[in-house]
């Protein structure tokens, strides 16, 4: 089976496999260290963690003293909008992972015009979070945004090395914007590719029931690492074998061609 083809992650001048792995569920569940260990194990690269969800850096920090090393990129994020604020948080991520530097950080979940007026002060979070690339603690700085306008922003103003928005074909709105981030040369990093826990799960039991239609995690997958200007895709997993169908996806998928997509699109918007 070939392995994971890498993928440029902007101008951070990284290059990380094409599937990573986002940590924010991981540790609800009793297979959380073998689910880590699996991904990392199977060449994934690149981990997605944040400050605020419980228990995430904590479970990477375990990986890393199991392995007794650290083999792979983490990217973990703060929801404080203040310069104080964010270089705490780094602080407390460098503590709690055991490590000495984060090759990511990003601002978590900028989605509205005031939070973006808060941490772009001068006393804003994104101020800490360059003293704290200038210090060597973090690499590079991105932002993750819900709202399209405020993504604009990121991709257009020459700050972000990388943003982090939701794609799917369940959410297909964003397609422009990763277009507009490669030509800015910013890495994108698609947030929720499978739609999310509650479409999975919904899809995991009609998929069970018989359902033989194009949605299934592979193809949504598949429609996600089919975009180009797509750095990394990280799905979300709790359970081992998600990594080990994800990674067997992404190792030998064929792209999607237009029709295909469109197709995956209308299967996407008939499920709700
Ligand atoms: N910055 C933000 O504001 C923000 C917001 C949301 C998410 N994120 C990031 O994006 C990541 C992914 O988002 P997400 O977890 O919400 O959505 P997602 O990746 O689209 O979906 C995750 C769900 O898909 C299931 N799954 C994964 N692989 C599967 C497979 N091969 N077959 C069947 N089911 C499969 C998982 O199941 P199990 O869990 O049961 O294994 C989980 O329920 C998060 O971990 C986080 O890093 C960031």
């Amino acid at each position: 089976m070939p392995g994971l083809k890498h993928r440029r992650l902007g101008r951070t001048g990284m290059s990380v496999g094409e599937l990573g792995l986002g940590a924010m569920d991981t540790p609800h569940s009793p297979e959380a260290i073998q689910t880590v260990t699996t991904a990392l194990d199977l060449g994934i690269q690149f981990v997605d963690t944040a400050r605020d969800y419980e228990g995430s850096e904590h479970l990477l920090g375990q990986v890393i003293r199991q392995r007794g090393k650290k083999d792979f990129v983490i990217a973990s994020k703060t929801f404080s909008h203040s310069a104080s604020g964010s270089q705490y948080d780094i602080d407390r991520s460098l503590k709690v992972l055991g490590v000495e530097h984060i090759e990511l950080y990003q601002l978590h979940d900028i989605s509205t015009r005031q939070a973006w007026d808060e941490v772009m002060r001068e006393d804003g979070a994104f101020a800490g979070l360059k003293t704290a690339r200038y210090r060597g603690l973090i690499g590079h700085i991105g932002i993750s945004s819900h709202d399209l306008d405020i993504l604009e922003l990121a991709i257009t103003c020459g700050e972000f090395e990388t943003v982090m928005l939701e794609y799917s074909a369940f959410f297909p709105v964003t397609r422009p914007l990763i277009e507009r981030a490669a030509h800015h040369d910013v890495g994108v990093i698609a947030m929720r590719p499978l739609g999310g826990s509650g479409r999975t799960s919904t899809m995991r039991g009609s998929i069970a029931a018989g359902y033989a239609g194009p949605l299934t995690p592979a193809n949504l997958l598949r429609y996600v690492l089919s975009n180009p200007g797509v750095s990394v895709a990280i799905p979300g997993a709790r359970y081992p074998a998600r990594v080990i169908e994800n990674v067997a996806t992404a190792s030998g998928y064929a792209p999607m061609t237009n029709a295909e997509q469109r197709e995956l699109e209308d299967a996407a918007a008939a499920l709700y």
